[in-house]
């Protein structure tokens, strides 16, 4: 058995961390943090874990958490983990970020868009864990930058469309939609029940820290610089990520290579399901599960290609991926403690 810490673990990040990770063969859940909750079993937290979680909340210390665990994920909000993960790793532990603090390759993206990093020596260490598509370095890494939820759902369909040139890279549009529990527990007025319930709002318009990561990606797969339109929007749900995308395809590409395209890249991969021609995904599909739905078609007026993609954002979009690519790390399979059948409603 691997030991395995979650910092942050009382966030809804942290929180679906302890869900999967509870149920993980091959791994102990040994340390979990909090500073709020210092000192309070993790059942007081999140009743439903009652008789299924018997730990207390820890304070956090570099020391103790590396006498207790081999593996470590760091579910805080960005610019902690960067003051936290140094330490973890001169100490041995291996490390799944899940802020994006570990995202970038390039200091200078990250810091335009978020703050000064105090740990730029690891960013070139650092595997973005998109697993699907960077599984061979993440096998080899101790640090594993997680990837954000809107580019996971958008990037798992465009990256095998623009390695065979199927799409035109600089006509991507991306409209996106999450549920609520992507902004995280703390309260706030945007995420207020009455604020959000029967509500559906764009937010972030031209302004989501999100485009950068998907743009730096997007550009190292298209071999150019490329720039796409993004809107993501807030609906009153829980959980769920439902992106649509449009892109101009490449002249004389058929619907038929495109297919191809999405179902030879992840023939082998068992959290990517193409659907049927004529079917498109539904959140509900994949809520609670690791999976990525993706449907498609092509708009033959326009010669525009339309994808849909669903994910779960607090799974496949966080803490899903993160166990995902802690098994790559560890050498196991992708798939481990991950399969739990998912619920029809
Ligand atoms: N929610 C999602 O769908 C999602 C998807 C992908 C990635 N992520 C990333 O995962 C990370 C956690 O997100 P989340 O949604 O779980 O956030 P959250 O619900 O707000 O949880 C944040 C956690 O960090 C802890 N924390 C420690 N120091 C903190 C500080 N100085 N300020 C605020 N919190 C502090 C909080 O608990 P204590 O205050 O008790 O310590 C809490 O457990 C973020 O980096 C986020 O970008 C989230």
């Amino acid at each position: 058995m691997i030991r395995a810490g979650v910092i942050g673990a009382t966030g809804y990040a942290g929180a679906e961390l302890v869900r999967i990770l509870a149920g993980h063969p091959r791994v102990e859940l040994t340390r979990i943090t909090s500073r709020q909750y210092e000192g309070r079993p993790y059942s007081q937290i999140y009743p439903c874990f009652k008789a299924v979680v018997d730990l207390t909340c820890k304070g956090y210390d570099a020391d103790t958490m590396a006498r207790n665990a081999d593996v470590v994920f760091t579910a805080l909000p960005h610019k902690l983990p960067m003051e936290i993960v140094p330490g973890l790793l001169e100490k041995g532990i291996k490390v799944v970020d899940l802020s994006a603090d570990f995202r970038f390759g390039d200091a200078g993206i990250y810091e335009a868009h978020y703050q000064p990093h105090t740990a730029r020596h690891l960013l070139k260490r650092a595997v973005y864990g998109l697993t699907e598509v960077y599984g061979a370095e993440i096998s080899a890494a101790r640090l594993v930058g997680n990837p954000g939820c809107y580019p996971t759902s958008l990037l798992l369909p465009l990256i095998p469309l623009l390695r065979r040139d199927l799409i035109d890279p600089t006509s991507i549009i991306a409209d996106a939609k999450s549920g609520v529990s992507g902004a995280g527990r703390a309260p706030s007025l945007g995420t207020h029940h009455c604020e959000v319930n029967e509500a559906l709002k764009a937010y972030k318009v031209n302004a989501h820290r999100h485009t950068p990561e998907m743009e730096t990606v997007i550009s190292r797969e298209a071999g150019r610089a490329v720039a796409i339109s993004f809107t993501p929007h807030l609906i009153p749900m829980t959980r769920g990520m439902l992106t649509t995308l449009y892109a101009g395809l490449a002249p004389g590409v058929t619907e038929t290579e495109v297919r191809h395209a999405l179902e030879d890249t992840y023939a082998e991969q068992p959290f990517v399901r193409v659907c049927a021609q004529g079917e498109f995904p539904n959140t509900i599909h994949v809520k609670g599960t690791n999976f990525c739905d993706i449907g498609f078609g092509v708009d033959q007026r326009t010669s525009r290609l339309i994808v849909v993609s669903v994910i779960d954002n607090l799974v496949k979009g966080a803490a899903g991926q993160a166990v995902q690519n802690m098994n790559v790390m560890l050498g196991w399979p992708q798939e481990t403690g991950l399969l739990a059948p998912p619920y029809p409603l």
